[in-house]
């Protein structure tokens, strides 16, 4: 193969390899939004690529049919001068504004739709900030707060009222909508809903291999306490240096379900361990300065600088999406910030760590050895 197909075909697979991803693919619609967003999208590709193959071809053709056959010298005449056809001119014109409209039509009622809560219908509000690196989620109706990992009714629609609390952000649940930024000082909105149906049929396309250890799910885990769906969601704006790390998830659940879901998220956590560990546990975590931060309600820890871990041992990820929420993924969390979310605040005002030598390595200003770490990642894998 020419190392010229051959770079052409390693640059398609480069670009494209996302598009099989499906999980976050908008070509693959889970609700009413992004699909009238994917279907706007269709009509301006199926008219450009109609525009492209008629102007191609007749460009190839004339290229062709005319080309000047033999030698060109400078007493080659040029072909024969015209200055066209005016009715050729008034029907391209014509075809043009008509295939603008084609597209303008569903492009501007789809804004306007898009752009105004769905009358008649009981829309659930949440107040979404977002923060280097991660996001917390308000329920204002329900009294219910989280971070990085929110639930929503399937077939119900929800307005998200965005702000951002530092720099600008960009909420993206690619499978329900297009993006909206997230602004410092203006607070915008969109309205997105999940489609039963739509889930429904996908559903039928997954096999049990979608749910492998390792993989990226779109059925909530075997142990998660209701049964739903996935969805990914994705900071898409660059915000700084961790900036690709900041995602977050979205739990489908039916109507059942997310009354349930509500009614457990405003309990006050409960650790799955004895209370002798519990205790010791909670104790490291307040030792460390973790409860600074980190609100665990029902505990003396109510800091409000990072996310709320009140359920963290049923979350399914941990450092806003980017990890499978397990022990070793929440331990070298813990112990290498830095690694894992490049300049986030928990590295920057953090802890100090001691190497294998036992001597302090640099920037962490409290000390955090591995038997602390384990006690503090058993005690928050079995809050639920
Ligand atoms: Cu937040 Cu990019």
């Amino acid at each position: 193969m020419p190392n010229r197909i051959k770079s052409l075909l390693a640059f398609l697979a480069l670009t494209t390899a996302g598009c099989v991803d499906g999980v976050q693919s908008t070509l693959d619609p889970l609700g009413p939004v992004a699909e009238r967003q994917m279907s706007t999208f269709m009509v301006t590709l199926w008219v450009s690529l109609g525009i492209f193959a008629v102007v191609g071809s007749f460009m190839v053709y004339c290229i062709v049919k005319f080309r000047h056959e033999g030698q060109i010298t400078p007493d080659t005449p040029l072909p024969e001068q015209g200055h066209g056809s005016a009715i050729t001119e008034i029907a391209l014109i014509l075809v043009s504004v008509g295939l603008v409209g084609v597209i303008a039509l569903p492009t501007v009622t789809g804004v306007f739709w898009v752009g105004t809560e769905p009358a008649n219908e009981d829309v659930m509000v949440i107040d979404v900030t977002g923060q280097q690196w991660w996001w917390k989620f308000d329920y204002p109706e329900l009294g219910v707060s989280t971070a990085n990992e929110f639930a929503i009714p399937a077939g119900r629609p929800v307005r998200f009222n965005l702000k951002s609390a530092d720099v600008q952000h960009s909420f993206w649940v690619p499978r329900l909508g297009g993006k909206m930024d997230l602004l410092p000082g203006q607070d915008n909105w969109l309205w997105l809903e999940a489609d039963p149906a739509m889930l429904a049929a996908n559903n039928d396309q997954l096999s049990t291999a979608d749910n492998e250890p390792g993989q990226r799910w779109e059925h909530l885990p075997d142990d998660y306490p209701f049964q739903g769906y996935i969805l990914y969601g994705q900071c898409a704006e660059f915000c700084g240096d961790s900036h690709a790390f900041m995602k977050f998830r979205v739990l489908v659940l039916d109507d059942a379900n997310f009354r349930k879901w509500v009614e457990w998220q405003k309990t006050d956590a409960k650790s799955t361990l004895d209370k002798e560990q519990a205790d010791a546990g909670l104790l490291a975590f307040r030792q460390n300065k973790c409860g600074s931060c980190h609100m665990i309600r029902g505990t003396s820890a109510s800091g409000q600088v990072g996310p709320d871990l009140t359920h963290f041992g049923t979350r399914t990820s941990v450092a806003a999406g980017w990890l499978e929420n397990t022990k070793e993924n929440l331990g070298h969390w813990i112990m290498n910030p830095n690694e894992v979310k490049p300049g986030n605040i928990m590295y920057k005002t953090g802890y100090l760590q001691l190497d294998e030598n036992g001597e302090e390595v640099q920037n962490y200003k409290i000390k955090l050895d591995d038997a602390a770490k384990n006690t503090i990642v058993d005690y928050l894998t079995s809050l639920e």
